[in-house]
């Protein structure tokens, strides 16, 4: 294959294609794999503003048939899925047809969903467009769509055959779905990397939403995202133990966002929830892992800068106990957390009660005031 001007970077077999000529190797790819139908699955925003530059740059690409779902999380669904599988099934794709997945991390938890579970699996490739997308959701394999309000119920560990990650991509993103993205990007700095998080410090997120996505600064944080995923997939595809890491701030995110979603209003974007999630996991970290105040102290000023506060009803605990109860986390009835026992330094299966998720929940609440 012949070079392009991309960094390369392979996780499980599957090869992750950066910078803004990734897309050149889609024709290649389609080529070498002959296959007998092509789809990509978009939604209306990435229909609009992605799609003529994938067909622009992916002539194969051309004739593939469109498949599109509302935007959003609410199209994480079961119902999408079937509708999708009726729909591949009328256009006559077969086992060695492929799934072009072309949006954010909804597009590619469903469109993954929908390729492990089409006649037990096709080949799908991952061309993620949002932050979200870019530096988390789709790599590794993991596809999943929610359950009323219940998030990742039911899905697949189901690699893609590639990801394509170009940041040309992000020129259209909406602000507030740029700022959920950097919630991805600070948790992976968090449980990694304790000089990028010092550099980040100096960057607080109003900061980098005014800067050139395509500029060094927001490209190294991209990067040593992607790179630092990879790298533990490719050790624990499957989520046996080093996986969990990611997981840091999702337990209590994950309730908070299938809760705000259940009541009334705009629902909290995946990454917003995420820094809320963060903030109560650092504070249960002070209180189980040993962080010292400091740093739990500029991790939730540093978060509330950059997401605002969202007020957690007092009144709402016990639903959000009963949400986090349908966590992956949960041994022998007890929640078990990701923490950090200092930035950088993750620490898993720490159990934690519900008297401690309370608190964490009422620190939470206290930094709005
Ligand atoms: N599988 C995993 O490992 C993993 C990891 C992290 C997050 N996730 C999942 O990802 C989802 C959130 O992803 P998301 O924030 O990308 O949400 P999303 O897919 O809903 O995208 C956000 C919004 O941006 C729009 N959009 C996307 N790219 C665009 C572009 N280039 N230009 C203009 N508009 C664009 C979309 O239409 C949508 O309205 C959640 O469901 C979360 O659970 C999965």
């Amino acid at each position: 294959m012949k070079k392009l001007s991309n960094r390369i970077i392979t996780i499980n077999r599957t090869p992750i294609f950066l910078g803004n000529d990734s897309l050149a190797y889609i024709d290649r790819l389609v080529t070498s794999l002959s296959p007998t139908g092509l789809f990509i699955l978009v939604d209306p925003n990435t229909r609009e503003h992605c799609l003529p530059i994938l067909l622009n740059k992916a002539a194969t690409l051309v004739h593939a048939q469109v498949v599109e779902i509302k935007e959003g999380e609410f199209g994480k669904s079961l119902g999408n899925a079937e509708k999708l599988w009726n729909e591949l099934l009328s256009a006559g794709a077969g086992r060695s047809s492929l799934l072009f997945n072309l949006g954010g991390g909804v597009i590619s938890d469903l469109g993954g969903f929908v390729a492990a579970g089409y006649k037990r699996g096709i080949n799908y490739f991952n061309i993620p467009t949002s932050l979200v997308g870019q530096v988390d959701a789709a790599i590794g394999g993991k596809t999943a769509v929610n359950l009323g309000h219940i998030k990742n119920q039911i899905g697949f560990f189901h690699a893609p055959q590639a990801v394509f990650v170009s940041s040309g991509f992000l020129k259209t993103l909406p602000e507030e779905h740029l700022r959920s993205g950097m919630a991805e990007m600070i948790k992976s700095t968090l449980i990694s990397n304790p000089a990028l998080w010092r550099r980040l410090q100096k960057n607080p997120v109003s900061r980098m939403l005014v800067q050139p996505v395509e500029g060094a600064l927001w490209q190294d944080f991209i990067h040593a995202a992607i790179t630092f995923k990879n790298k533990v997939v490719t050790r624990d595809f499957r989520e046996s133990n080093l996986r969990k890491i990611l997981n840091f701030g999702h337990t209590i995110g994950h309730a908070l966002e299938g809760y705000s979603q259940s009541r009334h209003g705009k629902p909290l974007l995946h990454g917003e929830a995420v820094a809320a999630g963060m903030i109560c996991a650092a504070y249960l970290s002070h209180l189980k892992a040993s962080l010292p105040l400091a740093d739990l102290n500029t991790i939730a000023s540093y978060l509330v800068e950059g997401f605002g506060h969202f007020e957690i009803d007092p009144d709402s605990k016990i639903h959000l106990m009963e949400l986090m109860m349908h966590d992956k986390k949960v041994k022998n009835g007890q929640l078990c957390f990701v923490l950090i026992s200092k930035p950088g330094f993750p620490v898993i299966n720490v159990a934690c009660d519900q008297t401690e998720i309370s608190e964490a929940i009422d620190f939470y609440n206290s930094l709005s005031r």
